[in-house]
């Protein structure tokens, strides 16, 4: 057992590009590493056999937990079937059709198509795409800035990494771009006022972004990105 997580931490350290790491600490040994071996239920096992609680899920992302054996085996039967096929001029799949279908039936009133994509950063790439496209199909080709908050997350590409109000995911890569514009983080504890309420404070950061689109001129202005509860940027 020793041999083999001494084996995988020297792979690991020579030739895993981790995101969020410190390459030069990590591959000198001078950081943590921990090789996740197993799940089960809320619960993961390290390699040297240490179990914990991943009150994290994953990265927010297990939302049914580890090992469930009816996934597994559904996994194991599509790939064995049909293990992938493109959805690009008019072709699906019996399983990508039916799980649009199940995603409607469960989504809220007026929702009627899924487009499917492969990550958090890739959903909201395509919805600036979306948006940029339908501007400009209605001739509106000046409505394009998009306002999202400071603190906020909403990904690590180059729009969506420009979305995120964290100036970790910003410096040294050029980001914010344009259009992208940023407003108050809905960050109670640092008020800028100790003597708000939770009321005023919400009303005083919607104020900041209504004084923000009246300026930049509402015709500018596309869309408003905002998490329902701030996720990476303030857990
Ligand atoms: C609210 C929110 N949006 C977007 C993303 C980006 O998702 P992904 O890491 O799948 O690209 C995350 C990831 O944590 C998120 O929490």
């Amino acid at each position: 057992m020793l041999e083999r997580s001494n084996e995988l931490t020297a792979w690991d350290r020579d030739h895993f590009f981790h995101p969020s790491t410190h390459m030069g600490m990590h591959a000198r040994g001078e950081s943590p590493t921990r090789v996740i071996g197993g799940g089960e239920g809320v619960y993961i096992t390290d390699i040297a056999g240490k179990r914990s609680l991943d009150a994290f899920a994953g990265l927010y992302c297990v939302n049914v937990g580890y090992g469930r054996q009816k996934i597994a085996d559904a996994i194991a039967e599509q790939a064995k079937n049909l293990a992938y096929y493109h959805a690009y001029v008019g072709h699906g799949t019996e399983a990508s059709i039916r799980l649009a279908k199940m995603i409607i039936d469960r989504a809220p009133e007026g929702m009627s198509r899924v487009y499917f994509g492969l990550s958090g950063s890739d959903a909201n790439e395509t919805n600036i795409k979306l948006i940029w496209y339908y501007n400009n199909i209605l001739g509106r080709t000046e409505k394009k800035k998009i306002i999202s908050r400071w603190r906020g997350y909403h990904g690590s590409g180059v729009m969506t990494g420009s979305l995120t109000g964290l100036h970790l995911f910003h410096n040294a890569f050029d980001l914010p771009r344009a259009p992208i514009l940023h407003t108050e983080a809905p960050y109670y504890f640092r008020r800028p006022d100790r003597a708000m309420s939770e009321e005023q404070f919400s009303q005083y950061c919607a104020d900041k972004l209504e004084e923000m689109i009246l300026a930049e001129g509402p015709d500018t202005v596309a869309a408003f990105i905002g998490e329902p509860i701030l996720g990476t940027g303030g857990l």
